[in-house]
């Protein structure tokens, strides 16, 4: 049996296996630029961030119909189930489909559809986090914040911030955040992962989040770390993507070990598991095998997660 733990930094999108993308492709008649997923699958040689977004975003042209998204859902629950997740805050980028003319309803309701389901079907709960992309502008964040408004509370519960950090700091976005903690959502955003430890700090400070996704720069700022221990601040990080992104050379090389020795809430997570190589349970057992975790550790990093997770108190005992 796989260890229980939640999941907490994992883009819908990024579930979307190339047998789905081709058969998408095909029931909604869009046609691909590869001959097949083996063709495909050879594309995922990615150098840097921008080189898997490019990627990502063009696959997402399958994704048109309510079906196809509860399909998407449906697909990561069941892999998630099977790796051990018992609950998963997911990300999804509401942009990325109402620029192709997708309607946001059509992406939320159809994700909900699946994710409604998913504690009777695969005993996990979910939670729906709308991330910005930051290579977008802050008016065009406002603007889906305004329309996502009908589904605060209910299925959208927090915001987050992704795509290409380099160049698009956290303070860009100071408004549309402050209108979340208005509306009473969680906050979180990717932060130091090609990006400086200067954008975790401002993502603290200006955008008031709780947790901070990947966040594996913050040991170049000996301060931060000091203050992310003490403000119990969680990390989501994702040793996978990390590898696979060039953050990092190797998993032997994942600077985990110095970010538990910290003291750091560290979370362990799939990022984009289709491109990456796997999901949850499957970055915990690749960490396990390049770094020699013990039991003891393994058994801390799902604990963290269930602590990190936005879930009430007495749910989250439950599930430890
Ligand atoms: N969107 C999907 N995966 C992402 C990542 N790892 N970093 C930034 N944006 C993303
Ligand atoms: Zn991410």
């Amino acid at each position: 049996m796989p260890l229980p733990k939640a999941e907490l930094h994992l883009h819908i999108e990024g579930t979307l296996e190339p047998e789905l993308a081709f058969a998408l492709a095909a029931r909604n008649g869009v046609t691909l630029p590869y001959a097949d997923t083996e063709e495909l699958r050879r594309a995922y040689a990615f150098t840097d961030l921008q080189s898997f977004l490019d990627l990502y975003y063009a696959l997402m042209a399958v994704l048109r119909t309510e079906e196809d998204f509860a399909e998407l859902a449906e697909a990561y629950l069941a892999r998630a189930a099977a790796q051990g997740v018992r609950h998963a805050e997911i990300f999804f980028d509401p942009q990325a489909h109402t620029a192709r003319g997708v309607p946001l309803a059509v992406v939320v309701d159809g994700l909900g559809r699946a994710l409604d389901r998913g504690e009777e079907r695969h005993g996990v709960s979910t939670r729906l986090i709308m991330c910005f992309l930051r290579d977008e502008s802050a008016e065009s964040a406002l603007e889906t914040f305004e329309a996502a408004r009908p589904w605060f509370g209910g299925r959208i519960t927090g915001i987050g911030l992704d795509s290409a950090e380099v160049g698009h700091p956290p303070a860009k976005f100071r408004e549309v955040y402050r209108r979340a903690a208005e509306a009473g959502l969680h906050r979180v955003a990717h932060a130091g992962e090609e990006g400086p430890a200067a954008y975790i700090t401002e993502a603290l400070d200006v955008l008031g989040v709780e947790r901070i996704d990947h966040g594996l720069r913050c040991l170049e700022d000996p301060a931060l770390v000091e203050r992310l221990v003490r403000e119990r601040i969680p990390l989501t990080l994702c040793p996978l993507s990390n590898v696979r992104l060039r953050c990092v050379d190797t998993l032997a090389d994942h600077p985990l070990p110095a970010i538990l020795d910290a003291g750091l809430l560290a979370t362990v997570n799939s990022d984009d598991p289709a491109y990456f190589g796997g999901y949850a349970g499957d970055n915990f057992d690749a960490l396990a095998e390049a770094l020699g975790l013990d039991d003891e550790t393994l058994r801390l990093l799902a604990a963290n997660s269930f602590q990190a997770s936005f879930l009430p108190e007495e749910r989250r005992a439950a599930l430890l």
